[in-house]
């Protein structure tokens, strides 16, 4: 059984195909994988445009759906099924990936399935690497996103704790905005971190105790905040530009410090996630896994402690299709199936 993927919730045309393998160790394996990036249009807005986005979707989405099934070998009588990134995000963009997927299930007589983007990231790192050890506590961290999630079975996940206001990839994009380093913000201030002092900048480190108002369901206690670190670097940066444009070195300070703090919040918060749920595994995912620091971190405080952790390859951290394909694949087994009426959400709860 073979299923197309597609993915449009942000500023990624994708599309992917990913079949079963039969196997029970990696059920799942990626057949192709096609991502049409639009950071050269929105960057030199310094962000996503939303109009701009669901206009370079329509675009593109046509030529990257024959891509993927050109890059598999497959036609669409190959195939067994489609599944559509249904939401969070942009709903334009989200509007486009959802007509077409409906559209070509419909013509091709083929099952439909709607994804939720973060199952979608949750996914990948099975993709990748087989059914995690379970239980395992899930960090999705991306552009949107700052939340942990357990996963006691396949395809089952509890929201444990989020972000309270900025998401993590949120917090590196204002931050290189507001340093001039453009977008996105994750990779440049990644890259000018590890030449930087990390602790040449005293930057605050926000801790909650208490509750969230808007989710008493939740103890509230792992959860993020990063726009309190946001604000404490850009006071730093303006009061420090009035003698002057800052060196280079200055600017790669900032951002050792400033990752610093951010990768200690996201490692302390899944590890203590993971010792409260008798975790067997801990898993990364979202576009922040990518982020060099977090990685090697998430990987040590692991080796250390002796649990396994897991982060998508470069190409699976990033908004992609494939993951779509794989969420997708788990709930069309579990018998899930969308209708034609299936809409575009731009806040789909998980
Ligand atoms: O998952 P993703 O591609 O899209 C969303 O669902 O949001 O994540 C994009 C986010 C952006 O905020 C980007 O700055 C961040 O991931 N990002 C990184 C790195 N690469 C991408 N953040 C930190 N370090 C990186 N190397
Ligand atoms: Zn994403």
């Amino acid at each position: 059984m073979r299923i197309l993927g597609i993915e449009t919730s942000c500023d990624e045309t994708a599309a992917a195909v990913v079949e079963e393998t039969g196997e029970t160790g990696r059920p799942w394996a990626t057949r192709s994988n096609v991502i049409a990036s639009q950071v050269p249009i929105h960057r030199e807005w310094g962000g996503v445009v939303p109009e701009l986005a669901s206009r370079q979707h329509i675009r593109d989405i046509c030529g990257v759906v024959d891509r993927a099934l050109g890059d598999a070998g497959v036609s669409w009588t190959d195939l067994g099924a489609v599944a559509v990134t249904q939401g969070p995000g942009l709903v334009g963009s989200l509007l486009v990936g959802v007509s077409f997927a409906k559209a070509a299930a419909a013509a091709a007589g083929l099952p439909l399935v709607g994804v939720h983007h973060l199952a979608g990231h949750i996914e990948s790192l099975v993709l990748e690497n087989g059914e995690l050890p379970l239980p395992s506590v899930v960090l999705v961290v991306s552009g949107g996103h700052t939340s942990l999630y357990l996963v006691e079975r396949p395809g089952e996940y509890t929201l444990l704790s989020r972000t309270r206001d900025d998401a993590a990839g949120e917090a590196y994009d204002k931050v290189a905005k507001l340093l001039g380093l453009g977008y996105p913000g994750g990779p440049v201030i990644d890259r000018l971190a590890r030449e930087g002092n990390d602790r040449a900048v005293a930057l605050p480190t926000t801790r909650l105790t208490h509750a969230d108002r808007n989710a008493p369901g939740l103890k509230g206690d792992l959860d993020f905040s990063f726009s309190g670190l946001k604000t404490a670097v850009l006071r730093y940066v303006t009061l420090r530009q009035e003698a002057g444009p800052l060196t280079a070195q200055e600017i790669a300070d900032v951002c050792a410090s400033f990752q610093r703090v951010v990768v200690n919040a996201l490692v302390d918060r899944a590890f203590a996630a993971a010792r409260r749920h008798g975790a067997k595994s801990i898993g990364v995912a979202g576009g922040v896994s990518a982020n060099s620091r977090l990685r090697a971190e998430i990987k040590a405080h692991g080796d250390a402690r002796e649990i396994p952790t897991f982060v998508p390859s470069l190409q699976l951290s990033t908004d992609n299709a494939a993951m779509i394909a794989a969420a997708g694949l788990r709930q069309f087994r579990a018998g899930r199936r969308a209708g034609l009426d299936l809409n575009a959400a731009a806040c789909l709860p998980l």
